[in-house]
């Protein structure tokens, strides 16, 4: 059995607490250090199962403090990494980049250099696996896939700054030989995401009857992935991944924003024991996102050949496993939305 300790970064956000969780659970060799700095995203109920677990620790870090990154990597041993932490949402870049420029791309460099300083002796049985986006390739027209040798065209803040932190992480694996992976994801949906993000956003209007606004005509395309395929994805990658490597992840189920919708609407009818068609009276067209990416499709034929992992072939399972989640779990649902959560929502829609 081989004892590691991984640092998890953004552990308590969306992605990175069913990741905690994976890694917690299937590995009790290891541990797991989850170090968020708990922003409005970061939320430990996400974790309340495994909080007690004696291969779980948390510690509240800003990645952007270098000092704090660098006493983590002290007091813990670190032998690998795995970075989530980010600001996420590309309607928040287009507001304050600033932020995200920090913790994107600042953050991530602290990481790599400490990484680096600690690991310069011997990279044996280490690594730094970064997660980005599909959104750093750009927009696609309507045919054709992202692939692991598309080229970067990043066009918002959010995507940008994810770039950026690509390149550094790359960088430091020619320039230095820090072991190193990067995987590109598609839209990932499912529990625990931030209801600021289009699905459970729709899930939460359509429950309270509030307006979901679809942005422009609704005709941009996204591949949505379900959050515990990506997991086991990053399971395997962090584990079989080839070092200096670039592997993407897509749900292979790509969906125009207003069809999306319209089916969540058809299932949010069904469990909430509504007439059909009754959510869908809901639906609003509002201005459309500045800079709106038409289209994201990934290609993800390299990680399935490589290892044989596979999205579930089935979106409305997923879509109805995620409304069941929502709807099971109100508290948490309720005690988001009554914080910082409806001061955006304010500034965003007008509390439409
Ligand atoms: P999220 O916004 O739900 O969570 C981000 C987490 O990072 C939060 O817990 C937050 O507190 C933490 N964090 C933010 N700034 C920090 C800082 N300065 N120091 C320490 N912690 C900080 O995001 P997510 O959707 O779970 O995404 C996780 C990662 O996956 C990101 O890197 C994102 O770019 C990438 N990704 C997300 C998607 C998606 O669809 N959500 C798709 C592909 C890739
Ligand atoms: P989002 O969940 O913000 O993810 P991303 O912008 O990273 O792809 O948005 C998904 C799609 O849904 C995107 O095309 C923007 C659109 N959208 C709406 O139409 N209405 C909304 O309220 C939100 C949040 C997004």
């Amino acid at each position: 059995m081989v004892r590691r300790t991984i640092l998890i970064t953004g552990g308590a956000g969306f992605i990175g607490s069913h990741v905690v969780r994976r890694f917690v659970n299937g590995y009790p060799e290891y541990d797991i250090i989850n170090c968020d700095k708990l922003t409005y995203a970061g939320n430990l109920e996400n974790l309340k199962d495994v909080e007690s677990r004696g291969n779980y620790f948390f510690e509240k870090v800003d990645i952007v403090d270098k000092p704090a990154v660098a006493a983590l990597f002290e007091k813990y041993k670190i032998d690998g990494v795995i970075h989530l932490a980010a600001e996420s949402h590309v309607d928040r870049s287009i507001t304050s980049p600033e932020t995200f420029i920090y913790t994107n791309i600042i953050g991530t460099v602290n990481l790599l250099n400490v990484a680096l300083a600690h690991w310069k002796d011997s990279f044996d049985g280490k690594l730094f696996y970064h997660i980005s986006t599909d959104e750093v390739f750009g927009s696609l027209g309507q045919d054709g896939l992202f692939t692991e040798s598309s080229p970067y065209d990043p066009r918002s803040p959010y995507s940008a700054s994810k770039a950026s932190s690509d390149h550094l992480v790359r960088a430091y694996w020619h320039t230095y030989g820090l072991p190193v992976v990067v995987t590109n994801c598609s839209n990932n949906y499912g529990p625990n995401q931030f209801p600021e993000k289009l699905i459970p956003l729709a899930i939460n209007n359509i429950k309270n009857n509030k307006p979901v606004p679809i942005y422009g005509k609704g005709d941009n395309v996204r591949d949505w992935l379900y959050v515990e395929d990506h997991a086991e994805a990053i399971d395997i990658i962090f584990h079989r991944g080839k070092s200096g490597s670039t592997y993407n992840i897509g749900g292979n189920n790509e969906w125009k924003n207003i069809d999306l919708i319209r089916l969540l609407c058809r299932v949010m009818d069904e469990k909430l024991g509504r007439q059909p068609g009754t959510s869908e009276k809901l639906i609003t067209f509002v201005t459309d996102r500045p800079g709106h990416d038409k289209r994201y499709a990934i290609d993800s034929t390299k990680l399935q050949v490589t290892t044989g992992w596979k999205p579930i072939p089935d979106f409305r399972k997923g879509l109805e496993k995620t409304v069941d989640w929502y709807l099971a779990n109100t508290e948490w649902l309720e005690n988001i939305v009554s914080g910082e959560y409806e001061k955006y929502y304010e500034s965003m829609y007008g509390n439409r």
